[in-house]
């Protein structure tokens, strides 16, 4: 069975490799990202596997059906950028990798808050500048501040763990709580007012696009900080700059996504001119830090997403039952 890969990197091949090999698999890598013109590449492959920002809508997933593609693996947990009644339409299953580190992402999330927060950034850029100056890096104690959690999901639950664990108060907002979690669950606006830290661990969805919007930021406290580590478009980028512009609004702000990434994104842009202007804007920010999508990136995090894909592959091609399947309406 040969499964192409699109939007392949050199850190993929290491993991999928040896491990194709001993499913008897035969990986085609490619770089390119997949959309509906790169789709037909796919014509070699039984099976492709795909990642956090290709583009799988619809007119991709009709021409992966011209392909006679037989399933989509994606190496992530996310899958907002699917298409799943193009799939249901053409009869491609999809799916994918909901659990494989929920720590690496909520570890690199208080990293985000810590470094932001202690101003760890700017430190590094000083001292190699052999400027000792502390001017400036003043942050605040995290002890007994209150940390909001948005989605107590996989990702969430770890971050609240290590929230409690840096002596937070925890609060939490999800439409679906947990039964027997050990945190406060409260109404969301509750939880913007109220809380010191926000952290985003909710999917992508219609109902959750732009969950950080003018309003809700209008309801958070002066100093408030932001970490998104779940998926750009939760945080409508123009309300989060003009808050940033506001004296005092926001302590500061941690973004391992960001709602235009999918063309910037894992690609080495330093020698172009950055057009988007957004971005470019975020950066200039002293309280701003941005990473490019790399909260899941730990070594166990990537063996776990690549041996799950592989029995993802090894259920589809032997008609075994599909347990990580995404099926339309999926929460
Ligand atoms: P999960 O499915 O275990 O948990 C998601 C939680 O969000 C669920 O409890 C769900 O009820 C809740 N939720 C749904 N709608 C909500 C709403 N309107 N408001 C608040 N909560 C809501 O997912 P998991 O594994 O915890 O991942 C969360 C997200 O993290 C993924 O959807 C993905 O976007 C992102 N992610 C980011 C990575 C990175 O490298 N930065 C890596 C892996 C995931």
């Amino acid at each position: 069975m040969n499964i192409v890969f699109f939007s392949s990197k050199p850190y993929d091949e290491i993991w999928f490799t040896p491990l194709c090999k001993d499913y008897g698999y035969n990986p085609i890598y490619l770089e390119s990202k997949l959309d509906e013109h790169t789709a037909p590449l796919a014509s070699e492959g039984d099976a492709i596997c795909a990642f956090v920002n290709d583009d799988l809508s619809a007119n991709t997933i009709k021409a992966l059906s011209k392909c006679n593609i037989q399933g989509i693996f994606m190496r992530c947990a996310g899958f907002n950028n699917v298409d799943l009644d193009a799939c249901h339409m053409y009869k491609i299953p999809v799916m994918r990798v909901p659990g494989y580190s929920p720590e690496a992402v909520a570890e690199f999330a208080m990293g985000l808050y810590l470094t932001v927060n202690r101003r760890i950034h700017r430190a590094y850029t000083r001292t190699r500048d052999f400027n000792m100056n502390i001017n400036g890096l003043m942050g605040h104690d995290i002890h007994n501040k209150v940390a909001g959690i948005i989605g107590t999901g996989k990702i969430g639950q770890a971050m609240i763990n290590i929230c409690k664990g840096f002596g937070m108060q925890v609060i939490a907002y999800d439409p679906f709580p947990v039964g027997n979690l050990d945190v406060k669950y409260t109404p969301l606006d509750y939880l913007f007012a109220n809380s010191d830290f926000i952290s985003l661990h909710c999917p992508l969805t219609e109902g959750t696009k732009y969950i950080i919007n003018e309003d809700s930021i209008s309801k958070m406290h002066d100093g408030v900080y932001i970490v998104n580590t779940s998926r750009g478009k939760l945080i409508k980028t123009d309300a989060l700059l003009n808050a940033l512009l506001t004296p005092g609004k926001i302590g500061g702000v941690g973004l391992d996504v960001y709602e235009e990434e999918s063309d910037l994104y894992y690609e080495d842009k330093s020698n172009e001119i950055m057009e988007d202007e957004k971005l470019a804007r975020l950066t200039t920010f002293p309280n701003v830090i941005i990473t490019s999508h790399q909260g899941y990136f730990t070594r166990e995090a990537m063996q776990s997403i690549a041996i799950e894909t592989m029995e993802n592959a090894y259920a589809l091609f032997n008609n075994l039952p599909l347990r990580n399947q995404v099926l339309r309406n999926h929460q």
